[in-house]
């Protein structure tokens, strides 16, 4: 089964490829990705002599080049995760999002929409192209208010979640308006292995096992809903395997903890791991805690309801929060090399 990944050198797409060629041999796999800082092919090396993995650097902006590999290659599947993701890089330098979010994803969704139509019948019964999103595109959540669903209102507060918003009304309206058998799936925040140190789980990983600083933006109450990144590539499969074309889910970890929560949860974890339990309390790396300014238009809630991918799919998040930290711990520790190599090579500044 030949499924074109977009993205596929970054966090999610990475370890979805990794999860596809662990599932089945059935997958052949082609990963089109720019390879901007986000993405590595590192993450991929052990696949490098699979004769049913390929890798072509790309953008998702480029028609030509997209033509060209849907021609060669005939996907039956597309699953778009190429994307500008990190919220605080939207708020310094915008533009990126755009280019790549809305402009990018319009010229894969007409590229494909060319080629879905030149399929034969059979073929097109069984296409479908997967536009990964956000729960960030509903904004945010009061304390008390129901998760967000399917039908939530879109509310976007930052360029990074405008930019998937705005994406996502594009990938929507290419099913309505020509038929393209497009989902869309809105997930929560991920975590796992090989996600960059700019984001808070393994950020706070890399400070606290390096004695550094663990920077809080405002008050640290502002609460996301975790999902392990194997549980959505799970559900990713579940999506392409099942679901008619035309549908949207929201994937969620039902797993709501709040920035402090997280700090303390995942401290205390790399505590008992380097037994240092018995210290005081100022040799805890919970004590590394540096509370900072607030990012700006900052997100108070999100919680995503996944009732729809289990009614229908079948689907639900099976990692619980504490072996989900504790792998993901446990992994950065193992690849201390791997965080060095993106902190000298990948990100522009200095964590
Ligand atoms: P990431 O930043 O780790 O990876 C993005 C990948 O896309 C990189 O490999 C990068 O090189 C590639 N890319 C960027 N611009 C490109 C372009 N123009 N053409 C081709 N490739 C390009 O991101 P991630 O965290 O793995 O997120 C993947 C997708 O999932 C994104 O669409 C994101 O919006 C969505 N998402 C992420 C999360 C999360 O918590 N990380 C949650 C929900 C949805
Ligand atoms: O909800 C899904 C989204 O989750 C995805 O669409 C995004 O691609 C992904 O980056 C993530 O966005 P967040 O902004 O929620 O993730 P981030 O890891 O950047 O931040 C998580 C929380 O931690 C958020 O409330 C901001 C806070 N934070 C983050 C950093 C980097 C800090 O307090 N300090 C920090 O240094």
């Amino acid at each position: 089964m030949k499924i074109l990944v977009t993205g596929g050198a970054g966090f999610i797409g990475s370890n979805f490829i990794r999860y596809c060629f662990n599932r089945s041999s059935n997958y052949e796999i082609i990963n089109y990705d720019k390879l901007t800082y986000a993405g590595n092919l590192k993450n991929l090396e052990e696949f490098n002599n699979n004769k049913r993995y390929h890798f072509i650097k790309g953008d998702i902006c480029n028609s030509d080049l997209i033509r060209q590999v849907l021609n060669e290659f005939s996907p039956r599947y597309i699953v778009n995760f190429a994307a500008e993701s990190h919220v605080d890089r939207s708020i310094l330098e915008p533009k990126a999002f755009i280019n790549t979010n809305i402009l990018g994803t319009f010229n894969l969704l007409t590229e494909a929409n060319k080629y879905f139509h030149n399929l034969n019948d059979i073929q097109k019964k069984r296409f479908k192209l997967l536009h990964i999103s956000t729960d960030e595109v509903y904004g945010s959540l009061k304390e008390n208010d129901p998760a967000f669903t399917e039908d939530s209102k879109y509310y976007p507060n930052n360029p990074y979640s405008a930019s998937k918003a705005g994406s996502d009304h594009l990938a929507r309206s290419f099913y309505q308006t020509y038929k393209l058998p497009v989902i869309i799936s809105n997930a929560c925040n991920n975590y796992g292995p090989y996600q960059s140190i700019e984001k808070f789980i393994p950020l706070i990983i890399f400070k606290a096992t390096n004695n550094k600083q663990i920077p809080i933006y405002g008050d640290g109450k502002q609460v996301r809903d975790w999902l392990y990144v194997e549980d959505h590539c799970e559900a990713i499969i579940t999506i392409l395997e099942k679901s008619n074309p035309g549908e949207i889910y929201n994937i969620g970890g039902s797993n709501e903890v709040n920035n402090l929560e997280l700090l303390e949860f995942i401290c205390n974890y790399i505590d008992k791991k380097f037994d240092i339990d018995s210290k005081s309390n100022k040799d805890k790396s919970s004590s590394l805690i540096n509370f900072i300014k607030d990012r700006p238009g900052h997100d108070r809630r999100y919680a995503t309801n996944p009732i729809k991918i289990k009614e229908k799919l079948g689907w639900e998040a099976k990692t619980s929060f504490e072996s989900g930290i504790q792998k993901t711990v446990d992994w950065y520790l193992k690849n201390k090399e791997w965080i060095e190599d993106q902190r000298q090579n990948y990100l522009n500044i200095n964590y």
